[in-house]
């Protein structure tokens, strides 16, 4: 092949990378949704460097993903936040150390401290004349969002400290107790909610959380490990010491790696503690020492030369590949899902996995009977990552390939421009109206106790639910067509329907599966509009005010109460009669549809009944300033919010203003 063919080739690999890099960086860091692990991140990450390495015009992009969420208010880091270096491979631990030394021009050996990679999400802590000013994340490693009133409420974690420079930036990973993750979510199987993909993943989006006070009930902790600006200390060492002193939460399970002939059985020790860490750890980070040594390596703009980290690689296990089933999703994506011959991986039975998406399933080559390696680290569902193809008997094995119809109606699959999944263009499909309901009538969404699957199946079948609002049209005789049905479980689930109408109005916006609507997004709506007539009759604008809606979204919703499908649903659940039980109670212009934050001492209510008068007259109150708050309401001795909402020109209201406003009614 000609030269400039191959390079041709590799340019076009690089595009394509940088690409699928970027998709995954989204999901990790702004969704809190991974697809794909960290070591198949990782593999992505380093088959890119080393084609960027190839051709030395390409300079390389692969920095660390941006967790800013948008919506926070941003602050610089003083010193930039970086990433590590890291590796799967011991070789490389050793080949790292020879590129220290090297850069030290000294043959002896270099001092490291060896110490477990948390897993879980960078924040930096500006201490300033001994106060805790601010906390950021690492965001693009230069500026970070701003969640200190979130970071307060981590419990242990000193306000203060003593005998420190006049500013110190200390920084470290929050994290979530494995137990308090395995209960929320346990909370949430019970309920019927999605559950969150892993630690990691809940830890970041509650720190985004904009309510402090739903932060402070996850009980979010914190791990100190390193020094930004401020450090006046001669050994990394010596930081944790300084950090315990002063009481913080600071890494403790240290090693020290005098030579490198250690490093393997120190990594081996770390690896064995893995199971006793409070947090999940994924690595082992080696730190030089001496922090004189530390600043003559310095940084490149990545990643500090002084620090690299040794990755665990995820638990991983063998099976058969079964079948593959495609199913079709309420919204008509088709989901490919791997059916394994069982097998016992991280302690669980594991019998499915997801295959993500058509490229997925191309790129991997995956064929039924092929012997595929399945991988779970961490997340819940788990994914094949690989095929072993020395397995594949002689004859081969029928390639996989990916419908072009729908399983259920036939009609022609599409693929909208910018998406990965593809999905069915027969409009409501019958699959679709299946899952439609029964998504509607899900623990997550209404709550109809008894309208699972099997029956709604059975009743589309029948012809007697067509949408979700036949649902509180059907009466005992249309409830005949169930086999095993009697005049009790008849009884029970037509009460279960009725009781359905009393509800709170995230859950009717949530249970209609409108695009990009979740449970999340569904509650900010409910908690901005506060009344089911406002939302549908919103314009985008309005839309794009609650948090967590950008303009995409927010032109979806508005189509979607505009489609002349919906339109005839929305006028069928208007006559339903479903009442709300946390709409506003009075209509206030000062309140309806405003964010507010409350800061300071308030001297005639307590926070609470301030932000209970404030909901009831429409508005809806959060714990930290963004750009989408309309008030601050400021008590006595208000501080650093007060400046910011001044900078940010948010309309600020006295005690007595906020009085004079809720006596206007
Ligand atoms: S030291 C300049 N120590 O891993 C970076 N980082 O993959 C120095 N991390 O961004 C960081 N545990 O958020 C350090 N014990 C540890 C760590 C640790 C987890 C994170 C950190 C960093 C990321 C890089």
């Amino acid at each position: 092949m000609p030269l400039s063919k191959e390079k041709k080739k590799i340019q076009k690999k690089i595009l394509q990378l940088r690409a699928e890099i970027d998709r995954h960086d989204r999901l990790y860091y702004k969704d809190s949704r991974p697809e794909i692990s960290d070591f198949e991140y990782d593999c992505l990450k380093s088959e890119l460097l080393h084609l960027e390495s190839l051709l030395p015009e390409e300079t390389s992009q692969t920095g660390p993903g941006d967790d800013r969420s948008g919506y926070l208010l941003t602050r610089k880091h003083y010193l930039p936040m970086l990433s590590l270096e890291n590796t799967y491979n011991l070789e490389e631990v050793f080949e790292f150390d020879a590129r220290i030394r090297k850069l030290l021009a000294t043959e002896k050996d270099v001092e490291y401290v060896v110490e477990p990679k948390i897993d879980g999400l960078a924040v930096n802590l500006i201490y300033e004349n001994g106060e805790l000013k601010c906390a950021l994340t690492r965001g693009n490693g230069v500026e970070g969002d701003d969640v200190t009133d979130n970071v307060k409420t981590i419990a242990g974690l000193p306000l203060a400290i003593e005998n420190a420079p006049e500013r110190i930036e200390i920084r470290g990973e929050v994290y979530m107790d494995s137990k308090i993750f395995q209960k929320i979510n346990e909370e949430r199987r019970n309920s019927g909610e999605t559950l969150f993909a892993n630690a990691r993943n809940l830890a970041s989006g509650t720190l985004k959380l904009m309510d402090s006070e739903e932060v402070r009930a996850r009980h979010l902790k914190i791990l100190l490990y390193g020094l930004g600006t401020g450090n006046f200390l001669k050994k990394q060492c010596e930081i944790y010491e300084f950090l315990q002193k002063n009481g913080f939460p600071a890494q403790e399970f240290y090693l020290i790696c005098g030579k490198m002939g250690d490093a393997k059985a120190i990594i081996g020790r770390l690896k064995a503690m893995r199971d006793r860490l409070p947090y999940a750890t994924d690595g082992a980070v080696f730190k030089v020492n001496d922090c004189a040594l530390q600043e003559r390596l310095g940084a490149t703009a990545k990643a500090p030369r002084w620090a690299f980290a040794y990755k665990f690689e995820p638990e991983r296990a063998e099976t058969v590949l079964r079948n593959v089933i495609f199913q079709v999703g309420r919204t008509g994506v088709i989901t490919p899902v791997a059916e394994l011959a069982p097998v016992n991986l991280s302690c669980s039975w594991v019998s499915r996995a997801t295959l993500h998406n058509a490229d997925d399933v191309a790129k991997k080559d995956i064929r039924v009977g092929d012997t595929v390696i399945v991988e779970k680290s961490g997340e819940i569902i788990p994914a094949i990552v690989g095929v072993k193809l020395e397995n594949r008997p002689p004859g081969g094995l029928e390639k996989l390939n990916f419908p072009r119809n729908c399983p259920c109606c036939g009609a022609a699959l599409v693929r909208l421009a910018g998406e990965v999944a593809w999905r069915c263009s027969g409009g409501d499909c019958a699959e679709q109206v299946v899952q439609k309901i029964v998504y509607f009538a899900s623990k997550a969404a209404m709550d109809i106790d008894g309208l699972g699957e099997a029956v709604v199946r059975k009743l589309v079948e029948g012809g007697k639910l067509k949408t979700v609002a036949d649902i509180y049209a059907l009466g005992k005789e249309d409830l005949l067509i169930l086999e095993n049905f009697g005049d009790k479980s008849v009884k029970f689930l037509l009460s279960a329907i009725e009781r359905s109408k009393k509800t709170v109005l995230w859950r009717l916006i949530n249970a209609l599966g409108i695009p990009a609507i979740g449970e999340k997004t569904a509650k900010d709506l409910a908690h901005y509009f506060r009344d089911w007539d406002i939302l549908v009759a919103a314009a985008v604008e309005e839309l794009e005010n609650v948090r967590g809606v950008g303009k995409k979204v927010a032109q979806g919703i508005f189509d979607y109460f505009r489609s002349a499908e919906d339109v005839g649903l929305m006028e069928k659940i208007r006559q339903i009669g479903f009442t709300f039980a946390d709409v506003a109670t009075h209509y206030n212009p000062h309140f309806s549809q405003k964010i507010f934050v409350l800061t300071g001492a308030l001297q005639q209510f307590t926070r609470h009944q301030a932000r209970e008068l404030i909901e009831k007259n429409g508005g809806s109150v959060v714990g930290a300033l963004s750009d989408k708050v309309d008030v601050l309401i400021a008590g006595a001795d208000a501080g650093q919010k007060l400046a910011a909402a001044k900078q940010k020109n948010i309309e600020i209201w006295t005690e007595m203003d906020l009085v004079e406003k809720l006596s206007l009614e």
